[in-house]
């Protein structure tokens, strides 16, 4: 609905995606011009360019702790393929991958195209969305073979201490799970305690497989360069399906990430700042507008909210109430279905400080009228 509205020319708040507006830092462009300023840009090599994979796994072993080299990182385009490239190559029929709820939305699909069986772990607020190696235990069965893990989350923004990763990967390891570390956010912490990556936890390199992206850690969502992070035997069977399908990712990408890996520390600080700032803005409009409150927002870009939190009582379908919100006011949100979780609804904060504070004002009015203040 929300492109049809935009295609006919009618303005769209935006709430809804987790693409941070934002310029690219000049690192990012000037190396991409530079380096292909000869005119001449060729097939990439499958696996990556050797100086972004070597580059991304000292970012990694610096910001993350961990113990990676550049046989361990495959070049990829974006997250998403790195996760479909390990779902694909490593399910079979009927596997099961056990996925926490709330999820980022395109994890049970990716399982499913894959051949495997989502299986949903809800978790709950009161326990902070977190899950626990208790209910992971609960939830083992001799099928289970995988766990996507994901730290910073989206859409909750929380993070895991060292203690719940460590119990986490004791009950994966006890029932030999390989666990995906979904740490695509890992640069857009705002508070304490910081982020800790799986990957940090050498006792159990051999079962962990990490997640990570160039889109929202130096904001580079269009160029579409990730990263799948691992054994060196499992990434060989990563970049034989990369060669069969996507070839690799494009040069101009990857000239363009390297300009962002090798000034690492400023681009992220430059994004990680923007996006503090529009998260500081968006919690306080937004409990000055809603009876809310949103207290803290640890990471990513995103605000998981109870629909209750708008002073909604009557209504609990999300995707009716986001879907109401499009059509009166060209509000767009995310319903909390997506996410597998009802009653709720994602905020993104990732446009422009004006655009956050004028859609909340308008989003405001529109709860008014729905609930006839
Ligand atoms: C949790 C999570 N993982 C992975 C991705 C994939 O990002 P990309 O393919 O742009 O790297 C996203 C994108 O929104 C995400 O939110």
């Amino acid at each position: 609905m929300a492109t049809n509205k935009k295609a006919n020319g009618e303005r769209i708040y935006n709430l809804a995606a987790g693409d941070p507006v934002l310029s690219n830092h000049h690192s990012i462009l000037q190396k991409a011009i530079q380096k292909t300023a000869n005119g001449y840009c060729p097939y990439p090599p499958v696996e990556g360019m050797a100086e972004l994979r070597r580059l991304t796994a000292e970012w990694m072993n610096i910001t993350c702790k961990t113990q990676y080299s550049q046989d361990n990182v495959l070049v990829t385009c974006g997250g998403k393929f790195a996760l479909f490239a390990i779902m694909y190559s490593l399910l079979t029929e009927g596997d099961e991958v056990l996925i926490p709820a709330p999820y980022w939305v395109s994890y049970p699909d990716i399982v499913k195209m894959a051949g495997g069986k989502p299986k949903i772990v809800l978790t709950s607020v009161e326990k902070r969305w977190k899950l626990t190696a208790q209910d992971l235990l609960k939830q083992v069965t001799k099928n289970t073979k995988m766990l996507i893990f994901n730290n910073a989350c989206n859409p909750t923004g929380i993070l895991y201490s060292r203690q719940e990763i460590k119990e986490i990967l004791d009950v994966a390891k006890t029932h030999n799970l390989i666990v995906v570390s979904d740490e695509v956010y890992s640069g857009l912490v705002y508070e304490e305690p910081g982020f800790i990556s799986c990957g940090s936890f050498h006792e159990h390199r051999e079962r962990v497989l990490i997640i990570q992206s160039c889109s929202k850690n130096f904001g580079m969502t269009g160029w579409r360069v990730g990263f799948a992070v691992g054994p060196e035997n499992i990434i060989k069977r990563l970049t034989a399906l990369q060669s069969q399908s996507t070839t690799g990712v494009s040069v101009i990408s990857q000239w363009a990430a390297i300009g962002a890996l090798e000034n690492a520390d400023e681009v992220s600080s430059y994004v990680r700042e923007s996006m503090k700032k529009r998260r500081d803005l968006f919690i306080k409009t937004f409990n000055t507008l809603f009876p809310g409150p949103i207290e803290e927002i640890k990471s990513a870009l995103y605000a998981f909210v109870p629909l209750n939190s708008l002073g909604i009582h009557n209504i609990s379908d999300s995707i009716a109430f986001c879907e109401q919100m499009m059509t009166s006011d060209n509000i767009a949100l995310v319903p909390g279905c997506a996410f597998g979780v009802d009653g709720y609804v994602r905020f993104a904060f990732s446009e422009t400080e004006d655009e956050i504070y004028q859609a909340l004002q308008v989003l405001n009015q529109a709860i008014d009228n729905l609930i006839g203040v």
